[in-house]
């Protein structure tokens, strides 16, 4: 009795196509799962190779070097004695799959395919793999020559089987199977499977890891068991941040969880579990009827136990704990933060550059480079040796002492420059950039670029005679309009003129380059509201899937928690573009030129994309949200509605070109990755569903009249 297991899952920094890094960090997480008395680990999903190689995982080397991998943990006597559950992607039959290898001692117990494949959203596994579409099905599965030779025999099972030990029962389950609504492990639980391993490869969204969390927890509820998840963590060379958060449950309890964003590379969270919970658990005579009723899984005999003798041993049980969770606006601070440190070190540049204008959007940036900054100081501070390594190859200057405060690190690694115009850039704006840029000590410069403003617009004149004016000065709408994308554009150019070279200015060791940080919402991106190739093209974004209203949140919460007054007077500031001429009684004001607000555009983005409607669908909901006593008239919420799918059709094809955005909104109209739409649309005004939403103002006006 008092079948006491410790069990170890994990949470893994991998890099897409790194074979060395992932491996390096794979035997670490093994070796740590050891040393806690761990008789069993799992890792992340296709861990061997990293879980984003995408089209990569359509060619043949990738599945040979991830064999590779695999015979060097295989051959590796340190890491013998514990059950190993680790990712990989396997050819069999010409066919890819995307698999876990189930290994002891050396010998590989067999091969699970994964049976349902993610394919919504930022997934597009059935691009590359093949579900194993047959449930409880096992093949023989033909090991490269060398892995014949290593284990003595030619193939090894592979399909969807459950492995007993000595002492209880054990199944894995990959990723998708966990949301999909007839999951795996429902069969697995009532054929009596105690352990699940749950293997994946989820990013980050905001506000979502509370429906992760109730579906695992629901998994163990119903059926008891337990559940050990483990996931990637960090950018593995795309727009996705993977978010950790590795766990283990047991029937429903959380008794492990390690952090959701973090800059460790390796963590391992384990937990000694009594076994008997789960049988007591399972005692019911409802749970029998369906268990003698379920289909049989084939199962592999594994000569190991997994529990120790707990008389022996000093060991107690892990008792349960709430979940932890961030507030919206710390995952806001922390997510991209973890993820601009992950794209720096892994591009091996030399730090950030960010034009700051003054505004909310480039303030949110550069707080977000100052949260990396403090997040680095703090794992320097302990000693963390991949913080440290890493920072001693990027922060150069001076005497080779490492930062103590993150504002020495900001200064050697992040660069700010506010680019104004004489005549409508306001004091304010510059005052406060540069106040921002002091308090988080940034290497800030202040430059005016009227001389590239006054020579592109003179090239015109001198070619045509020509000569556009501002609105303000009596120019056309198109005259107002290029002359504001001059200044635009010109911003970019210097952007890029500067990081190239303030490196050197700076003398810098080794030189170096920066990389430039863009700064455009998701609001705007989807309105279009801004200007092609201007500072919206960058390197990446760390904000263009966060909202506006999110934004502004994040930057209330920082003043506070970073002790960053100066962002108050960014939040009281009228959102500009400054673009044009201040006059006495004009200020350009974003909210005003667009014809509707940032909340609202948050509405409209959402209906589109995660309610999946199109203009006339978003006018019917839109209709009863915001009509009715005292709201808005149909007319005008059909006024509103067209304005934006309007300005969202010719605007797309800025989407085609946008910077690459970290992923954090699930309303994102990323147009690579995430949203897949056409960028040339026929005119909104005369279309289809225009013409219905006129229809229906009308019905809808002709029974108010009636009735009234
Ligand atoms: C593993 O967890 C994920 C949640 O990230 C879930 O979607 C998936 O279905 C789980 N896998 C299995 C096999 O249950
Ligand atoms: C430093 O490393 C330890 C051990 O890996 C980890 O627990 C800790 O969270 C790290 N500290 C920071 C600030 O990242």
């Amino acid at each position: 009795m008092a079948p006491f297991v410790t069990l170890a899952t994990c949470a893994l920094n991998q890099w897409a196509l790194d074979f060395e890094g992932n491996l390096g960090r794979i035997k670490q997480s093994i070796l740590k799962a050891k040393e806690a008395g761990a008789t069993l680990r799992v890792g992340p999903e296709l861990e061997i190779p990293g879980y984003g190689c995408l089209d990569h995982f359509l060619e043949t080397e990738v599945y040979e070097h991830s064999w590779d991998s695999l015979f060097s943990i295989l051959t590796d006597a340190d890491l013998h004695g514990i059950i190993i559950d680790v990712g990989l992607p396997v050819l069999h039959r010409n066919c890819r799959y995307n698999a876990r290898a189930i290994v002891l001692d050396g010998k590989i117990l067999c091969l699970r395919p994964k049976i349902y494949l993610a394919n919504d959203g930022n997934f597009r596994e059935m691009r590359f793999f093949t579900p194993w579409n047959r449930p409880r099905h096992v093949e023989q599965y033909y090991l490269p020559p060398h892995v014949q030779k290593q284990q003595g025999r030619r193939h090894v099972p592979i399909g969807d089987v459950v492995l007993s030990t000595i002492d209880t029962c054990l199944a894995a389950e990959t990723c998708e199977e966990l949301f999909t609504p007839n999951s795996p492990h429902i069969n697995m639980g009532l054929n009596g499977v105690e352990i699940f391993t749950n293997s994946s490869g989820s990013h980050h969204s905001l506000r979502k890891l509370d429906q992760r969390i109730a579906l695992i927890q629901e998994a163990t509820r119903k059926n008891g068991g337990v559940y050990l998840y483990s996931n990637q963590l960090g950018c593995d060379g795309d727009r996705l941040y993977y978010d950790g958060c590795a766990m283990i449950f047991v029937n429903g309890d959380i008794v492990g969880q390690s952090s959701q964003f973090s800059l460790n590379e390796v963590e391992v969270i384990t937990a000694t579990i009594d076994l008997e919970e789960v049988r007591a658990f399972r005692a019911t005579a409802s749970r029998g009827l369906q268990a003698v009723a379920a289909p049989e899984y084939q199962r592999i005999e594994v000569d190991f136990a997994l529990a120790r003798d707990a008389l022996d041993l000093d060991v107690s049980r892990t008792l349960p704990r709430p979940p932890r969770y961030h507030l919206p606006e710390e995952e806001i601070a922390l997510g991209p933060a973890c993820w601009l440190w992950d794209y720096l070190r892994r591009s091996r540049q030399a730090g950030y550059f960010v034009p700051l204008s003054g505004g909310i959007d480039s303030c949110a940036t550069a707080t977000i480079v100052y949260s990396m900054c403090r997040l680095v100081v703090a794992a320097l501070a302990e000693g963390n040796e991949t913080v440290v390594k890493d920072v001693k190859r990027i922060a150069v200057f001076g005497d080779g002492k490492l930062p103590t405060t993150p504002e020495e690190l900001c200064g050697q690694i992040f660069y700010t420059c506010y680019m104004g115009m004489e005549k409508q850039s306001s004091k304010e704006t510059r005052e406060r950039a540069k106040a921002l840029a002091e308090r988080i000590g940034a290497y800030h410069t202040d430059v005016n670029i009227d001389d590239v403003f006054h020579s592109t617009k003179n090239i015109l004149t001198q070619a045509t005679g020509f000569e556009p004016k501002f609105r303000v000065h009596g120019g056309s709408n198109t005259q107002n309009l290029a002359l504001q994308n001059i200044q635009a554009r010109s911003r970019m150019v210097i952007a890029y003129y500067f990081a190239q070279e303030l490196c050197e200015v700076r003398e810098r060791p080794g030189g170096g380059s920066l990389l430039v940080l863009g700064s455009s919402n998701v609001d705007e991106c989807l309105r279009g509201y801004l200007t092609k190739y201007d500072c919206s093209s960058a390197d990446i974004n760390p904000i263009g899937s966060i909202s506006k209203v999110d934004l502004k949140r994040f930057i209330a919460w920082a003043a506070t928690d970073f002790d960053m007054l100066i962002l108050k007077d960014f939040i009281e500031a009228i959102p500009t573009a400054e673009l044009e001429p201040i006059t006495a009684d004009y200020v350009q004001s974003d909210e005003v030129d667009m014809q509707m607000t940032y909340a609202q555009l948050s509405r409209f983005g959402t209906l589109r994309k995660v309610n999946k409607l199109g203009p006339y669908g978003v006018f019917l909901h839109l209709q009863k949200e915001w009509g009715g006593e005292g709201g808005m008239t149909p007319r005008e919420v059909a006024h509103k509605v067209k304005l934006f799918f309007h300005f969202f059709q010719i605007n797309r094809h800025k989407q085609t070109v946008a910077t690459p955005a970290y992923h954090a909104e699930s309303y994102s109209p990323d147009d690579h990755r995430f949203d897949l739409r056409p960028f040339l649309y026929p005119p909104a005004f005369e279309s289809w569903s225009f013409r219905k939403i006129d229809e229906r103002v009308e019905a809808l006006e002709r029974r108010e009249r009636g009735g009234a």
